[in-house]
């Protein structure tokens, strides 16, 4: 049955808590911004300062501490402080100044805060479902305090950024992804939850250490894996009807798969997979305004065949065939190098993943060779290898083209194929850049460059929204197109002067009501709806969206 938006934007109506227990609540504390007559009202005289703070004051207050912080996992943890004690005053924090604080609490400093998880570890966020509570995976969901849940992000910590197997040290990723749920789209934060799925890690190192926090054994693999995660995803059907349940950073040999196996079923995507591939076809539609060529005369040659890459190639085969190309003009568009070389027919033993992209060529044994049988347009770097696309090969692209395209997307920095610098000095200022990791503007002679990055935070947390806002059942490719068509429309000719072929973060809010109003559209369009429509979408979402700002209690 449809329900009203009402229904859809209500909060849940829980008694406030007084005194102490207030103070402690992150979703409901102000600090030292309650007023005079909260503080009577809840019984808080005495229990703080005197002096009645104001929101912005308190931002300033916190951005001089992080400021003076030394190191940016310093931040991190001052940060993740903060979001444990007062949701409200942390998100303001980070709205403000979203271009500073995503770097912190997302890549490429998340990284290193799953890299040290046991070591840092303060007051846990979230739930941990372990392999340990198979047959019970229900009952562990039920603990989780919250039941109108809208967006999970879940991960088994096997594969985090490029940084391989984190075990249960993932839980970083989730919960990050999250807090930019909330920042760039405006999803309440009582309504997000993250989980870690431990079933284990390869990572001696963890299994090693004294304080490493998950199961000590190797990963659950096969069928009792694939079993284990049935269960999770049909409990949290049951548990949480209306959430759509994001999958991330899970290995590629299980994320394809587990992709298949639920897109149709229930509310899912992955974003690794899908919101790669719409950030990466947005940036290709934004370049193309500057070279002027159209997406069918691309050629792209991905330096990496995993997730993000065949991911990117599956999106790009499908716009396209949405412009009028035979899916197998579009396939062969897209051709890929993994550490064996170029993906061909010939070769044996090739993922399923890998092989619609396996065409019909001579095989090549690295980028180089790669790179003069295809003469592409367009490379794409996926590949977690660092310094894979160094002076040769971008040397190589500028002579092929005027506008060399290039994307070194692999994170965290220390991973990209090559940086911002590298790739404008050695096209002598013709390449048209973006990394998957910020990296800083830079100079040419007397010009400027500020080069894009590929964030998948400019499509998710708008995906999410449009899918939450609209309560769609599915999840489909045909939203990310959308997506990804709306982000480059909102690409300003002063942002492409500078060579920056995505928005400036500073709109990311803006950027992702627009989106999620395109997703929302593309819902109703295709039935997938669980809600009437409303006369105007852009208004719809916006009008789900949550504020940073505090309530009043009193
Ligand atoms: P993955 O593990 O699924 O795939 C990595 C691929 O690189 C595999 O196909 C592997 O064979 C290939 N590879 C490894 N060594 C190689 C070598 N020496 N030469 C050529 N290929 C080699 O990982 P996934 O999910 O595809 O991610 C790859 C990278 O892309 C990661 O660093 C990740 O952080 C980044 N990424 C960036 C995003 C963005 O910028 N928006 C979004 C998602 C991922």
């Amino acid at each position: 049955m449809l329900r009203s938006m009402t229904d859809i934007t209500k909060r849940d109506t829980t008694a406030v808590p007084r005194g102490e227990a207030l103070l402690h609540d992150p979703l409901l504390n102000k600090g030292t911004a309650f007023t005079a007559d909260e503080r009577t009202a809840l019984g808080l005289t005495g229990l703080l300062p005197p002096h009645v703070h104001r929101l912005e004051e308190q931002v300033a207050r916190v951005m001089d501490n992080h400021r003076n912080k030394q190191t940016d996992l310093e931040r991190y943890i001052h940060l993740v402080s903060l979001q444990d004690r007062n949701e409200t005053l942390f998100y303001r924090v980070v709205v403000d100044h979203i271009e500073e604080m995503m770097p912190i609490i997302y890549t490429p400093t998340v990284g290193q805060a799953c890299q040290q998880w046991g070591h840092l570890f303060r007051r846990p966020r979230g739930l941990y479902v372990s392999w340990e509570d198979r047959g019970r995976v229900e009952s562990v969901l039920r603990n989780w305090p919250q039941r109108d849940v809208r967006v999970i992000v879940v991960t088994d910590g096997e594969r985090i950024l490029g940084l391989g197997d984190q075990g249960v040290g993932g839980m970083g990723i989730p919960v990050g992804k999250l807090s930019l749920y909330t920042a760039c789209a405006g999803i309440d934060p009582a309504r997000t939850l993250p989980i870690m799925l431990d079933v284990g890690t390869e990572n001696e190192g963890y299994l090693r250490d004294p304080l490493y926090l998950g199961l000590r054994q190797k990963r659950i693999r096969a069928e009792p894996y694939d079993a284990f995660v049935a269960e999770f995803v049909e409990a949290v059907q049951r548990v949480f009807p209306d959430a759509l349940l994001q999958f991330e950073d899970f290995g590629n040999q299980n994320a394809f798969r587990l992709l298949e196996r639920w897109r149709e079923k229930v509310c899912t995507f992955n974003d690794d997979i899908q919101g790669t591939a719409a950030v990466t076809l947005s940036g290709i539609y934004s370049a193309l305004r500057l070279t002027g060529k159209t997406l069918r005369e691309q050629k792209l040659l991905f330096l990496g065949a995993g997730e993000a890459g065949i991911g990117i190639g599956e999106l790009i085969v499908s716009a396209m065939v949405d412009e009028g190309a035979t899916a197998e003009e579009a396939r062969r568009c897209c051709s890929f190098v993994d550490s064996h070389g170029l993906v061909v027919k010939s070769r044996t033993g090739l993922a399923p993943h890998k092989l619609r992209f396996a065409h019909d060529l001579p095989g090549a044994p690295d980028l180089h060779a790669a790179l003069e049988a295809i003469r592409p347009t367009a490379i794409v770097g996926v590949s977690t290898v660092p310094r894979a696309f160094d002076q040769r090969v971008i040397e190589a692209m500028s002579r092929m083209n005027d506008r060399p395209i290039v994307f070194a997307l692999s994170n965290p920095t220390s991973k990209s194929e090559c940086t911002a610098e590298e790739a404008y000095r050695w096209s002598s200022g013709r390449a048209i850049f973006a990394s998957g990791s910020p990296f800083p503007p830079c100079r040419l002679g007397d010009r400027l460059f500020v080069s894009g990055q590929g964030n998948n935070s400019y499509i998710f947390p708008g995906v999410g929204l449009g899918v939450v806002a609209c309560r769609a059942r599915l999840v489909t490719d045909r939203m990310f197109s959308a997506a990804a068509r709306t982000l480059a429309s909102l690409v300003l000719p002063s942002d492409l002067e500078l060579g920056r072929i995505y928005p400036s973060l500073t709109r990311i809010r803006e950027v992702s009501a627009h989106i999620g109003a395109a997703v929302a559209e593309v819902a109703y369009r295709d039935g997938l709806a669980g809600v009437a429509r409303p006369p105007d979408l852009l208004a719809m979402v916006k009008a789900a969206m949550w504020e940073p700002v505090y309530r009043k209690y009193a």
